[in-house]
């Protein structure tokens, strides 16, 4: 059994911040030390000793919000779990909850196949999913209780996408009544789609086809009126809801007011919408095409919306920074939509870079260590069923661990990162820190962003959660 000394550095966890040397044996954490007061006898002898002087010593980050292989709009997104996987944990990122889907007229148990089909034997890192929801009918809503003991335990609905994915109230509600008796957690897209469809028509008619009419015509409002509409379903069935993908202020306060009332209400927003804008969407002056990078749904919002955002993460009324990691590449792909921007396949990749990013927040003191940790692993860990085992330091947990070099600069590129994507929407910027070594269940898979593990292609293990967390 490996037993692993990472000495010398700085333990930060959602709560704490302090010198420790970290053991791990047996893929999990065995003992927390003050640097120096154990000698290698007491604890006996390490088979690998990693320095983390001068580093912080974090557990790893859990993504609840990827679709890797995600079929749409008449292509796949271009990360599989392998190259999603193994990007991720470049990244930092050691846990990832991807979503299945029933489609219609199909079983949950049929979707859920599909995805353990395109995960197993593939993903490096361990991996979760969550299951949309088409449809809420006798017999899907029968079936949730056997997707809670199949450990998936939250279900994502859709107010947007008329005629693939939406469903209406009563069936949002339906689903909501079930998840309650059975512990489980419905989250949302929550953009009413059915006026957004009319406007998107309404553009096109009038010859407006470039990637920034994506943006207008989706507006703030049909997120605010729909995390509006979701969190009054909640609070009728009387259960809690958890809003994906959160991109704007009005959206935002929604939110606020109602967890000021008291209520259960939770929501993740992404790197993508704290870091750009929709002055992306409009691409160069010279190459309005560039937009279709930064294609996703909900659209990218004008910039102020950004210090709203930091602000809810600060105040906990955002409690969690996933990637919505959805990749399709400009060519081939993207371009499905160079004379129709409705045709444009939506998502952007971000599964590598979201600690990068966020790290950021982190030096320009928007957000404290700690909180950088809660919202990127703690809280995901929590609210989706994984806590104890993942989403912490501490004895008995997962060893999952993140060497941060606060120092170690990283140029965001094509050519150095590691997703299978034909471009990057933060090309040539330069990030602060990035990590130095990652580990998956104790197994050092990551060191000097080169992968170092002994497999590669599934040695990730599938993740039954548990119910509601909090
Ligand atoms: O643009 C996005 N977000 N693509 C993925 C589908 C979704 O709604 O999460
Ligand atoms: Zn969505
Ligand atoms: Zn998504």
């Amino acid at each position: 059994m490996t037993r692993t000394l990472i000495r010398g550095g700085t333990v930060v966890t959602a709560s704490d911040t302090f010198a420790a040397d970290v053991w791990l044996e047996g893929g999990k954490v065995a003992a927390l030390v003050a640097h120096g007061t154990q000698t290698a006898t007491e604890l006996g002898n390490a088979d690998q000793i990693i320095d983390a002087t001068g580093q912080y010593v974090m557990p790893g980050g859990i993504d609840c919000h990827t679709h890797m292989s995600l079929p749409f709009g008449g292509t796949t997104a271009s990360d599989d779990f392998d190259t999603g996987s193994v990007a991720a944990a470049h990244g930092g990122t050691t846990t990832i909850v991807d979503f299945a889907i029933q489609s219609k007229g199909t079983s949950m148990r049929a979707g859920l196949d599909a995805w353990f089909a395109k995960a197993e034997g593939k993903a490096a890192i361990d991996y979760g999913f969550h299951m949309i929801m088409t449809e809420a009918n006798p017999g899907t809503l029968e079936e949730m209780a056997a997707m809670v003991r199949e450990g998936i335990t939250s279900f994502k609905m859709f107010m947007a996408y008329p005629g693939v994915f939406l469903v209406d109230d009563q069936q949002i509600f339906r689903a909501m009544q079930r998840a309650g008796e059975l512990g489980a957690l419905i989250t949302m897209h929550a953009e009413i789609g059915l006026p957004i469809d009319v406007l998107v028509q309404k553009a096109l008619a009038a010859g407006r086809t470039a990637p920034v009419y994506h943006a207008l015509t989706r507006p703030e409002a049909a997120e605010a009126t729909g995390t509006e509409r979701a969190i009054a379903l909640a609070e009728m069935a009387g259960v809690p809801v958890y809003m994906v993908h959160l991109s704007a202020q009005r959206a935002l306060e929604r939110v606020m007011e109602a967890r000021d009332r008291g209520l259960p209400t939770y929501a993740e927003t992404c790197p993508q919408y704290l870091f750009c804008s929709e002055d992306d969407l409009r691409g160069d002056p010279d190459d309005e095409w560039k937009g279709a990078g930064y294609v996703c749904t909900p659209p990218l919002r004008p910039k102020h919306h950004h210090d709203h955002l930091w602000r809810g993460l600060r105040n906990y009324d955002l409690q969690v920074v996933a990637t919505d990691h959805c990749p399709f590449c400009m060519k081939d792909q993207k371009e499905l939509g160079r004379n129709d921007f409705s045709k444009i396949p939506n998502g952007m990749p971000g599964v590598e870079t979201r600690l990068h990013l966020l790290w950021e927040g982190v030096v320009a003191g928007k957000i404290s260590i700690n909180r950088f940790v809660e919202i990127t692993s703690t809280a995901p860990a929590k609210i989706f069923g994984m806590y104890g085992k993942k989403g912490t330091l501490a004895v008995g947990a997962d060893a999952d661990v993140v060497v941060w070099d606060p120092r170690r600069e990283k140029r965001l590129g094509v050519d150095t990162l590691h997703m299978r994507v034909d471009y990057s929407p933060f090309e040539g910027r330069v990030v602060p820190a990035s990590p130095s070594h990652v580990l998956s269940r104790g197994e050092l898979i990551v060191e000097d962003d080169r992968w170092v593990g002994k497999q590669k292609q599934g040695r990730g293990q599938f993740l039954r959660r548990g119910t509601f967390g909090l």
